[in-house]
């Protein structure tokens, strides 16, 4: 896969350089170059930004130097036949749509990604219909807050696509059994000693017998689940549950109608 990242600040995507995505970098899994949007402005004091017209507070960027930038990044990505696939321009926003993990596998399976970092006010509108001639476009936030910038939403955002790129993560089954692989958050993990300031890993765990131990683990996704994030539920498969997991899901206040879970009222 073949990344861009377009940013104002390009030292605040050196991390790219560390840990999995550095060595994925490194041994050609992944194709990441990082740009300077100030080297695609033609005037003397490398401007990117202006005010913004209709009045109010802050700059807007400007919009050709993301035009060049875009256009250059887009003409030097992989070759594609006529007709076939666009690359994706994801530009960090409070105002797009939510990033997930399906997202992340979505993007996992494109061959070129570019980045388009937004600073102040955010980047002027007509770039992006401009930039949907050439690229799929998809305005992407983090989550329900405001970053100063785009650059740390691209990190994790790389870091999540990244991971899931074939080779990257050493033992591929890591990515099964995490939060969100299945809908559900993670269950608690333990590491020796079995005892540590008078508190005890769960017995099952040391028991040997793996079917108890999966279902422990499985229970303790819904009871974290139940627990944290009581959304994920509401469009958890239940339909194939076994007993006792619907049991589990019974001690939590839950109820399976028609395959799907419902609160009980006064639960
Ligand atoms: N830029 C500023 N805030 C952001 C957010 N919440 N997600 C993605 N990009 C952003």
């Amino acid at each position: 896969m073949r990344i861009d990242v377009v940013s104002i600040f390009p030292e605040y995507l050196a991390p790219l350089e560390l840990s999995l995505i550095g060595k994925a970098r490194q041994d050609g899994l992944l194709d990441l170059a990082v740009h300077d949007l100030r080297s695609f402005t033609t005037d003397r004091h490398r401007t990117v930004d202006d005010t913004p017209y209709g009045g109010g507070a802050g700059m807007v960027m400007k919009p050709e130097p993301w035009a060049q930038a875009l256009a250059a990044v887009a003409a030097a990505g992989p070759e594609r036949a006529e007709g076939t696939g666009k690359p994706v321009l994801i530009v960090p926003s409070p105002a797009g749509e939510r990033f997930s993990q399906a997202i992340a596998h979505e993007l996992a399976e494109e061959d070129q990604l570019v980045f388009a970092c937004g600073r102040y006010e955010g980047i002027d509108e007509r770039v992006l219909e401009w930039a949907a001639e050439h690229f799929t476009v998809r305005p992407m936030s983090l989550g329900d807050y405001v970053l100063n910038g785009g650059e740390v939403a691209v990190l994790a955002m790389v870091e999540a696509v990244g991971r899931l790129l074939p080779g990257v993560v050493g033992n591929p089954e890591s990515l099964v059994e995490e939060s969100h692989s299945d809908g559900l958050l993670e269950y608690p993990v333990y590491t020796k000693p079995s005892s540590w300031r008078d508190r005890e890993v769960p017995a099952v765990l040391l028991s040997g017998n793996h079917g108890k131990i999966a279902q422990w683990r499985r229970h303790e996704q819904y009871r974290r689940t139940a627990e944290r994030r009581p959304d994920l539920l509401e469009t958890f498969d239940a339909g194939h549950l076994p007993r006792a997991d619907r049991t589990a899901f019974g001690e939590l206040g839950y109820d399976v109608v028609d395959g799907r879970l419902q609160r009980r009222p006064n639960a």
